[in-house]
């Protein structure tokens, strides 16, 4: 009998999540049944989403249940398979659990390409769930066009560093908004963003008005709160706003719904799209060869933040919704 360590939601944060909301335990694995495939988590990737899948407010997907593992995005590779066309040693990456050792039909995993020279925290932390986030909601809803302006908040976040290249490989000025100088130099000197607003120590209102006197084109919005209401005020006829995440609101313990400016939105004959980045999973092989290309010819960097250990994952994940993350967050279960 094999065992693992597993992380499962204890009760439902209330506010933060809390000590005690997640618990961390050793157990053992049942047998693999036929059809079934087990997997050696290497990577396991930390998201603001799993703040909304250990909550039951509406959301697209079932919540975790109270006494379940919790779910996450995770790669790794196949130990032993039951399942045809699975075979030992084959790199997974898609939906698992927050454990270092997984038993599933393969539901919500695919596989991984193995690139060479590229570190396989990159190549999760990039082509795993960010990078079509990105891809889609810039290329689909933002719809670049050269010259035009974007900007994207969370800008040096695991979707928000991706944006930006994306944009400014579309031909778009493109204004990064991030928390602290350290972000905001790394996305301007190492990533090729336009400029960048530093959301703590700056006006955003007045710093946009002298970066885009012209106004905004496209908003990948990202954080929600006062951040999204002083963009939108600058948004151009016909601006276009990707609506990938508000994760100012992720804790908050009240629902709470910004102004709709639905006056202005006619007005400025705005598009505003929410999406979810499993709605273009059919096209995931499209996004991975664009972003693989771009990456092989060092149009397209991204950083990690690597936290080792998975009894640190409940610790870790807090840091989403204090900007304690540099990076795509990622949590290192076991050595590659
Ligand atoms: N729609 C989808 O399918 C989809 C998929 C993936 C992610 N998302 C969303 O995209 C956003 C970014 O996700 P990610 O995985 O790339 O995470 P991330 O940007 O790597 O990390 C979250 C960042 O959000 C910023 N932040 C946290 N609280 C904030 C606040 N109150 N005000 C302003 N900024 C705040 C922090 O950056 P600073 O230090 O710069 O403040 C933090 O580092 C989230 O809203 C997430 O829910 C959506």
């Amino acid at each position: 009998m094999t065992n693992r360590n597993v992380w499962r939601l204890a009760k439902r944060p209330v506010g933060d999540i809390a000590d005690g909301d997640l618990v961390y335990g050793n157990e053992a694995v049942p047998a693999l049944k036929d059809g079934q495939f087990s997997l050696r988590v290497t990577y396991l990737s930390l998201d603001p989403t799993n703040r909304i899948w250990m909550s039951d407010q509406e959301q697209y997907m079932p919540p975790v249940e109270v006494g379940a593992a919790m779910r996450g995005g995770v790669c790794g590779r196949v130990v032993e398979s039951r399942k045809e066309g699975v075979n030992p040693g084959d790199l997974y990456a898609g939906l698992g659990e927050w454990a270092d050792l997984i038993v599933t039909d393969g539901t919500g995993l695919s596989r991984l390409p193995e690139i060479p020279g590229v570190p396989l925290a990159a190549s999760f932390g990039t082509l795993g769930l960010v990078g079509p986030t990105a891809y889609f909601g810039l290329l689909d809803i933002g719809q670049p066009k050269p010259g035009e302006t974007l900007v994207v908040s969370a800008a040096a976040g695991g979707v928000g560093q991706i944006v930006g290249q994306i944009g400014r490989i579309k031909g778009c000025k493109v204004i990064g908004i991030a928390g602290g100088k350290a972000k905001c130099d790394y996305v301007v000197n190492e990533l090729g963003f336009d400029a960048c607003i530093d959301y703590k120590s700056q006006d955003v209102r007045a710093e946009l008005d002298r970066l885009a006197p012209e106004g905004i084109d496209i908003n990948f919005e990202q954080v929600g709160g006062d951040i999204m209401v002083a963009v939108l005020e600058r948004m151009k006829l016909f601006g276009r706003i990707p609506l990938c995440g508000m994760i100012s609101s992720y804790n908050a313990t009240e629902a709470s719904e910004p102004p709709g400016f639905w006056t202005m939105m006619l007005m400025r004959r705005l598009t505003v799209r929410g999406f979810i980045v499993t709605d273009f999973a059919p096209r995931f092989a499209e996004s991975g060869a664009a972003m693989l290309g771009w990456m092989m010819e060092g149009r397209l960097k991204t950083r990690q933040d690597i936290r080792p250990g998975l009894e640190n994952a409940a610790t870790a994940v807090k840091d989403l919704y204090t900007g304690g993350n540099f990076g795509k967050l990622l949590v290192e279960v076991t050595p590659p």
